[in-house]
């Protein structure tokens, strides 16, 4: 780090903004293969949020790897650095008292804890989108599964790239066999009982 880079110290600190927003900062980091709908759940449950009046927002393949990232491809440094930058992105956003949610395959456990590692131990919460290759595969909504299982797209997550299940993720999303409303309101629970949604 350069030594002469030094942070100007905020007036308005984390808390203040937690009161102003009535609730507290989290990141929920869903992680999963492509197709197992965490981009999907990610949204749905940032409307049931906002009904209730959370600030919040979503970071996924679209408005990250289009913009910020667009320079990185999926070998596993490439991945790494996507990760790394998404995980100082989501640091700010803690900053900012919002709640969270990421929507990336982060498919190496290494990089997950990396993440973990830079916020409060209460801001990180992992949610695994359990779906099988199969069922990902069978529903293939960017018919990309086709093109790796043809050899067209290379280090495919899944097929031709290891995905490495969380060990003890806070919420596990069994997707092939949950409705989208059950698990928003798993989620929402759980955020509840965490104490989250109040400050
Ligand atoms: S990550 O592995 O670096 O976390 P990220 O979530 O940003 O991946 O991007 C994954 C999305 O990019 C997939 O949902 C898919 O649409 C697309 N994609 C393109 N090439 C690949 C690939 N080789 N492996 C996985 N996903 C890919």
């Amino acid at each position: 780090m350069n030594e002469n880079i030094i942070p100007h110290e905020a007036i308005i600190k984390k808390q203040d903004r937690w009161r102003l927003n009535q609730h507290k900062s989290v990141i929920l980091w869903f992680t999963g293969l492509s197709g197992s709908g965490k981009s999907t759940l990610s949204h749905k449950l940032e409307a049931a949020l906002y009904e209730r009046g959370v600030r919040t927002y979503v970071l996924d393949g679209d408005n990250v790897r289009k913009g910020m990232n667009k320079d990185l491809g999926f070998a596993p440094e490439d991945r790494k650095e996507n990760i790394r930058r998404i995980g100082e992105m989501t640091k700010l956003f803690m900053d900012c008292g919002i709640i969270m949610m990421t929507a990336f395959i982060s498919p190496y456990r290494e990089d997950r804890a990396m993440v973990r590692s830079l916020v409060e131990k209460s801001e990180f919460v992992e949610v695994y989108m359990k779906c099988s290759v199969d069922v990902c595969e069978r529903r293939d909504v960017k018919g990309l599964y086709k093109k790796a299982r043809a050899g067209e797209i290379k280090n495919f997550t899944g097929i031709s790239a290891p995905y490495e299940e969380p060990q003890n993720p806070e919420i596990v999303i069994e997707s092939d066999a949950m409705t989208l409303d059950e698990s928003v309101a798993k989620i929402v629970q759980y955020l509840e009982e965490k104490g989250c949604l109040k400050c």
